[in-house]
Formats: structure tokens, C-alpha cells, sequence
């Protein structure tokens, strides 16, 4: 019997949670754990270009991050977000979609995810494993560990195509306060403070750029 493609569930840590992926027929919140969530990928394509590549999000499988002696104290288990459902007539379209949208150095895992509590009973009530695209040590785009300062200078001057970089990190924090109760990531709002400070004390000038 020739292979069909099969359904399968997509979980959104970045910009897919409020850019939700093409033809998706369930979004449920929810988290994942043994990875951590850092603004340690670089982006040449969507919030930077390849001469001044902006910040984003990432996640480290969190035993290797245990050796990469981050300074950042938010380090929560578990890592917020929302699975997308793609029914399996779409699957060539998202998977195409999301390999020219984001796999600028990204590797794919799969791995359990849990549902946030909620009251709609038209949720499923279990989820088999999703897909998360995870920074590998060996992915070109993965910078390793840079302090919380830094990837705030970063972010707060970048712009690319896709938009500046600090918008993307703003709607990162809004959207995962609006998750569930308890998705709020203090690493990102860290960070965000951090560009906000920088911006009002005028030493956030964007970089002017030709290509945009
Ligand atoms: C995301 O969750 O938005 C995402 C992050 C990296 C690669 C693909 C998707």
C-alpha cells in the first residue's frame, strides 16, 4: 500500500503561537517539558538580515542547557505554547510552509505535550506526540548561551523582513500572558523589560539597512 501522510500535531513556542500555522483544525494550550525556551537563535531571514542578524526564540533540550552555565534564573520545567492539529489532506502544505518559514537552522523532535485545564469539552482529551523544532548545537543559526543583556542589545536594534525584533518579542510576552493562567515566562518578560529600558534611554536606534 502506498504511504500517505499521516496527521500530526505541531506544538508553537514562538511566533506560531500567534502566527498559527496554515490549514490547522485544533489549537490547544499547553506545555511540554525537558527543554528551555532562549532567545539563543539567530534569525538572517525573518527579524534580521545575514550582516546583522537579529534574536529568536529557540528551544535547548534542558540536559544539555544543565552544561551551558546560563545566567538567567527563570528556568520553569516546563515550557508554555499551543498544539496545532494539521489533518493529514494538509500535511505536505505545512510541512512545505514550515520548512520556508522557519527551518533557517532549526532540527525536528517529538515529544509529549499536556494540555492546559479547560472547560471546552470539545477538546481532545489526549494529545499524541507533537513535532517541536528544537536548536541543536550543530544547527548553523544556534548561537549557544548569550546573557540576558546582550540579546537585549540585540533585539532592541533589529529589523528584518518579517518585521523589527523587538515587536516579535513583545508579542511573545502578550501572547503567552494570554495563554493560560500560569503560561507567563519570566525569562521573556525579563527580556522585555530589558529592551523597554533600552528604548527609553535612546540607546535603541534601529539599524538602517538597504534591504529594508
Ligand atoms: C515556533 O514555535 O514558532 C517555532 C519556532 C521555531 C521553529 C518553528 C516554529
Amino acid at each position: 500500500k502506498p504511504s500517505s501522510p499521516e496527521e500530526f500535531w505541531l506544538f508553537g513556542y514562538g511566533s506560531l503561537i500567534w502566527k498559527p500555522p496554515p490549514h490547522f483544525d485544533i489549537r490547544v494550550p499547553g506545555y511540554i517539558e525537558g527543554y528551555v525556551r532562549r532567545f539563543w537563535q539567530a534569525s538572517e531571514d525573518h527579524r534580521g538580515y545575514p550582516e546583522s542578524p537579529g534574536r529568536v526564540v529557540t528551544l535547548i533540550e534542558r540536559s544539555f542547557w544543565e552544561t551551558l552555565g546560563d545566567e538567567a534564573s527563570e528556568t520553569p520545567a516546563r515550557v508554555y505554547g499551543a498544539a496545532y492539529h494539521i489533518p493529514a489532506a494538509h500535511v505536505g502544505a505545512v510541512k512545505s510552509y514550515l520548512d520556508i518559514r522557519e527551518i533557517n537552522g532549526y532540527s525536528i523532535q517529538y515529544t509529549d505535550f499536556h494540555s492546559s485545564p479547560s472547560k471546552d469539552s470539545a477538546r481532545p482529551s489526549s494529545i499524541p506526540k507533537c513535532m517541536v523544532y528544537i536548536g541543536l548545537p550543530s544547527n548553523p543559526q544556534f548561537l549557544g548561551r548569550q546573557s540576558p543583556q546582550a540579546v537585549a542589545e540585540v533585539i532592541a536594534t533589529s529589523v528584518g523582513p518579517s518585521g523589527a525584533n523587538d515587536e516579535y518579542l513583545f508579542m511573545l510576552e502578550k501572547s503567552l500572558d494570554g495563554l493560560s493562567e500560569e503560561s507567563g515566562d519570566g525569562y521573556v518578560k525579563d527580556l522585555a523589560v530589558r529592551v523597554r529600558a533600552l528604548k527609553a534611554s535612546g540607546k535603541a536606534n534601529k539599524k538602517k539597512t538597504d534591504a529594508g
